[in-house]
Order: structure tokens, then C-alpha cells, then sequence
């Protein structure tokens, strides 16, 4: 009997830890499949003593019996696919279980290039990856862009080494789903940085929401099963753009050293700030999410108090997160006790410490979602359910 797809991704501005909840949830599934971004995307995962950073394989490549697919929403840098599969064939990784989609499209240096020289034009930069990621998607929307279906027949010597991973991404999804296989979408960068949804123009190029999983696969909304959504008990956001609940203070700085708060791709400190419940509802309804995984609460152990924004008001009106890049936005925001237990051997919900859990509880009232799971640390056991 054919099966639905279902999806994890991020309903921040990106770097949720969605790579570290693929890694766990994908011993249940027999594909885990990208479907938009690049190598602008770093997903990490820790697994005992051995930690991988991915930019482009998806982050089920740890559990051998896996298939691992790059769908045709996705955008490819060639050289650094090819750095990820030696270096997962030195941890001893079997990488012919990686196919990429025929539709989807190659970064060439040009695009690096093109990328760096946008920013430096532009009257404020947005802080991209610099993965040359916007200006392979213009080159798509231009019908200048080169799918992989055209550069593997062009001899080229990379082209030799990636044509045995190029498939008809297509026919490859459609015969999985038919066959009944357990297909795992994994979400890059974050719902806010959605092309359209996000807080544009401070977005990445592609479709980042559960939509987006239909056109950078090819299949139907039928097709789509449960969605789970990742979010931190806190923000961040790299690169330019509104953040509304950003913590300018000591209190951010905390958030960015306990939390480890450096981008994986580009090493660049991270914006820290409280947990958005204004934007967090309008990702759970951007993408219709079923259930939340809450990541990183440990971080918080021991902050007297907690905040969370639950209201944006402009001009004494209550307001949704559209207006988030507005002029003298008001916010209302709310505190809570904290704890001062570590919490990273908590295997359950109710062995935390009783603020914890109530932060927790307050969250999953804020969103409307039920909360399936609250990461504790970055090893693979640490969650409670
Ligand atoms: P992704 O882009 O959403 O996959 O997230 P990243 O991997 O870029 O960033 C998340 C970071 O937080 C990684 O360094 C993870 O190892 C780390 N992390 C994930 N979950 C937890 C957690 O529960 N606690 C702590 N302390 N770190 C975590
Ligand atoms: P993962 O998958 C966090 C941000 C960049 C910049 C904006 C546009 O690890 O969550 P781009 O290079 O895509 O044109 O940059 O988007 N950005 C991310 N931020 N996590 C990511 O990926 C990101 N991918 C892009 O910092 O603000
Ligand atoms: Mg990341």
C-alpha cells in the first residue's frame, strides 16, 4: 500500500537542531529525502564521541539500513557534496545509498561570486552564507540555471563522479511512496526564512514550509503525512533581519555561550533573544504542524527567569508576526520562574524540574500544538519524552 511522506522542519529563523531530530526519528523510516536549500544549511549531529556536520546529505546518513535522497527543490554545490561523501566514507559510511534528484540544480563559483557581490551592493547586507544559494535559484527562475540532468551528459570530470548518484528524482519518490517505504522529509534553514513568508527581503531563496516539500519533490499535498515542527526553547537568527524579541543585553550573551550559539556554515556568532510566541504560531499555521519538538531547554538551566513574547501591538493594536519588521513594534511578553537543575539526563517530561516543566506547558499552550519531545543535549539520548 503507497505511504505519505512526513516532514520535520524548523519554525525559526533555522539552526532549531531539526539535523539532530532527522538523526533520531530516521531509524523508523526507510528514506530520509532534502527538498529545498543548499549547502547554506549546517545540521549537526551527535552521535556518542563522533559529531558530523552536514550541509547537504541528509541527516539520516548515520543509520546504515537508510536511503538518502536530494530532491529537485534543492540546490547543489557538486564540490561540496563531494568533501561530505569522502569524508562519510572515511567514518566508513556507504555513500551509494545517496541519490540526488536529476531536477535539481548545480552551484557553480560563479554563483559564490555572484552572491558576495550582491551583498556588497546592496545598502544593507543581508548576511548570507555566501553559498552562492540566491543567485543559483535567480539563475532556475531565469531558465538559465543547469539541473544536474543537463550537467552529468556534459563529461565534465565531476560530472563522472556524480552521474551514479543522479536519478529521475521524480519516478524514484513515486515508487518509494508507492511501494509503502517510510519517507522522512528533513526541512532546511527555518520557516521565517521562507522566500515568500518570511521576514523578506532578510530570507533565504526557497520555499523553507511544508509546501515546499511538494514542489521540491514532485508530489501531492495527498502525499504529505504528519508534520512535526522543530523549535528552540529560545530564538536565534544569523545574518540581518527583524527579530523581536532579540536580547541586546548580557542576558543574550548568556543564550549565545551556554547555547554554543555559532553558525555551523560560517562560524558567525548567532542574534539570541527569547522565544517568540507570536512567531512560533504563525509558523505552526504556515505549515500546518501536527506536533512541536521542543530543542536545546538545557541551555536555559539556570536564568532566575525566563521570557517569552506573546503579543506584538503597533499603535495600542494587537498585531500578527507580518508586521514583525515594523517601525516602533510593541511587545508584550511574559516571565517565568526558572531552575537552576542541570536537566541533560532527564529522560522524561515529568522528571524535570517542576518551573521546567511549567515552561514547557506554557509553550505548548502558546502554540497550540502537543509537544512530542523536549531535547535536553546535543547526544543523541539526550530527550525526554
Ligand atoms: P539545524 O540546522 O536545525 O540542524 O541545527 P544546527 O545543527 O545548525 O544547530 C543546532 C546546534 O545545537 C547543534 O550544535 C546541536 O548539536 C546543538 N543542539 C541540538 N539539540 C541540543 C540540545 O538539546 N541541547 C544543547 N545544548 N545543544 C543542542
Ligand atoms: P539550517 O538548515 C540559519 C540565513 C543566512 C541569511 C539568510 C540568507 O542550518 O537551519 P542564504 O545563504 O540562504 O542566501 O542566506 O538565511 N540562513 C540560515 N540561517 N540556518 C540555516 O540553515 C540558514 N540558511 C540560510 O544566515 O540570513
Ligand atoms: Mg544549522
Amino acid at each position: 500500500m503507497a505511504s505519505k511522506a512526513d516532514i520535520i522542519l524548523g519554525l525559526q529563523w533555522g539552526d532549531e537542531g531539526k539535523g539532530r531530530i532527522v538523526d533520531l526519528y530516521a531509524k523508523d523510516y526507510d528514506v530520509v529525502a532534502r527538498f529545498a536549500g543548499g549547502d547554506n544549511a549546517g545540521h549537526s549531529i551527535v552521535v556518542g564521541d563522533r559529531e558530523l556536520a552536514l550541509r547537504i546529505v541528509p541527516s539520516g546518513v548515520m543509520h546504515p539500513h537508510v536511503e538518502l535522497f536530494i530532491g529537485g527543490g534543492a540546490v547543489v554545490n557538486l564540490r561540496t557534496l563531494l568533501e561530505e561523501f569522502d569524508a562519510l566514507a572515511a567514518i566508513g559510511v556507504d555513500v551509494s545509498r545517496i541519490k540526488l534528484s536529476d531536477r535539481a540544480h548545480v552551484v557553480f563559483p560563479h554563483h559564490l561570486e555572484r552572491d558576495r557581490a550582491a551583498e556588497t551592493e546592496r545598502s544593507q547586507a543581508l548576511g548570507t552564507t555566501g553559498r552562492g544559494i540566491g543567485p543559483a535559484y535567480v539563475d532556475r527562475v531565469a531558465r538559465t540555471g543547469v539541473p544536474l540532468a543537463d550537467f552529468v551528459r556534459t563529461g565534465d570530470a565531476l560530472a563522472a563522479r556524480i552521474a551514479p548518484h543522479v536519478v529521475d528524482g521524480v519516478a524514484y519518490i513515486h515508487e518509494r511512496l508507492g511501494a509503502g517505504s517510510r519517507v522522512l522529509l528533513e526541512g532546511a534553514q527555518g520557516s521565517l526564512l521562507d522566500v515568500t513568508y518570511g521576514t523578506y527581503p532578510y530570507v533565504t531563496s526557497s520555499h523553507t514550509i511544508a509546501g515546499g516539500a511538494c514542489t521540491g519533490l514532485g508530489i501531492g499535498p495527498g502525499a504529505i503525512g504528519r508534520v512535526t515542527g522543530v523549535l528552540k526553547a529560545y530564538c536565534t537568527r544569523v545574518g540581518a533581519g527583524p527579530f523581536p524579541s532579540e536580547l541586546h543585553d548580557e542576558r543574550g550573551e548568556r543564550l549565545r555561550r551556554q547555547g554554543g550559539e555559532f553558525g555551523t556554515v560560517t562560524g558567525r556568532p548567532r542574534r539570541c533573544g527569547w522565544f517568540d510566541a507570536v512567531a512560533a504560531r504563525y509558523a505552526v499555521a504556515l505549515n500546518g504542524a501536527d506536533a512541536a519538538v521542543i530543542t536545546k531547554l538545557d541551555v536555559l538551566s539556570g536564568l532566575e527567569s525566563i521570557g517569552i513574547v506573546t503579543a506584538y501591538g503597533l499603535g495600542g493594536k494587537t498585531i500578527g508576526f507580518g508586521a514583525a519588521n515594523a517601525a516602533g513594534l510593541e511587545l508584550e511578553a511574559e516571565y517565568l520562574q526558572g531552575w537552576s537543575e542541570p536537566i541533560g539526563d532527564c529522560r522524561r517530561i515529568g522528571d524535570l524540574p517542576a518551573a521546567a516543566r511549567a515552561y514547557v506547558e506554557r509553550l505548548r499552550e502558546l502554540i497550540g500544538v502537543p509537544i512530542e519531545m523536549v531535547s535536553v543535549g546535543r547526544e543523541r539520548s539526550q530527550l525526554a519524552r
